[in-house]
């Protein structure tokens, strides 16, 4: 039987679907098993996570710092994270763990009981152009689904280079029913792989509602 065009494409978007839940419930039970028993353990009440974590250079420093809280580190690419698991592993950091996941798939993973504290972002991929801006981390959708896993005064904390990137973002904050724009201090201070190449930063925060 000759196979259409309209079948072909419903059986690659299902496969898709497919890839995207077996993700979902990979990172689910990392978390249940992982991380979850850490948080108990600490009496931690929640994580404090940093998306697009790169090397992982700022969040070990901040592991570091802060025995008490547990650090959550995730980014898409996996050399990467095997480069920031190599600095937790060298520091014997407990209270850190690294995972590539993407961020919309992290959140959708993240169990109700364990509510997200403090959210990082630095130097995320700007995408300046128009035709991209879709692309940007930073969207309604995004910003509600962040709001729906952080617990209350949930602080979220954004740094980038790009100008264009730093008025979207503090102008979805604005107007979401979610997010109000802060000044919170950036509560730790030490370099990032990026941070460290670039010359410009700009910074906002925002405070769940
Ligand atoms: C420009 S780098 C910044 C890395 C690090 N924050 C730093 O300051 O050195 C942006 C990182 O975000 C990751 N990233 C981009 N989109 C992501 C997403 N949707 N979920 C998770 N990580 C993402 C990229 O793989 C990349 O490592």
């Amino acid at each position: 039987m000759k196979v259409t065009e309209n079948e072909a494409q419903n059986k690659s978007l299902a496969e898709f679907e497919l890839k995207k839940a077996k993700r979902i419930s990979g990172v689910g039970e990392y978390i249940k098993r992982q991380i979850f028993p850490k948080v108990r353990e600490k009496n931690a009440g929640g994580i404090c996570l940093e998306i697009g974590c790169g090397h992982g250079h700022w969040l070990s420093s901040y592991a570091q710092s802060d025995s008490q809280n547990i650090f959550v580190g995730i980014d898409l690419i996996s050399k990467r994270i095997r480069k920031a698991e190599r600095k937790k592993d060298f520091s014997k950091l407990e209270n850190l763990f690294f995972l590539k996941a993407e961020a919309g798939e992290f959140l959708q993973a993240l169990p109700r009981d364990l509510p997200i504290l403090s959210t990082f972002i630095m130097y995320s991929d700007p995408w300046p152009k128009k035709r991209h801006f879709k692309k940007r981390l930073i969207q309604n959708s995004f910003l509600n689904l962040l709001a729906e896993k952080s617990c209350k005064n949930s602080n979220l904390f954004f740094k980038t280079d790009h100008q264009g990137y730093f008025d979207w973002t503090t102008h979805l904050l604005k107007v979401s029913p979610h997010w109000t724009v802060g000044e919170e201090k950036w509560p730790h201070d030490a370099g990032s792989f990026f941070a460290d190449l670039l010359e410009t930063s700009l910074t906002c925060s925002a405070k769940l509602k």
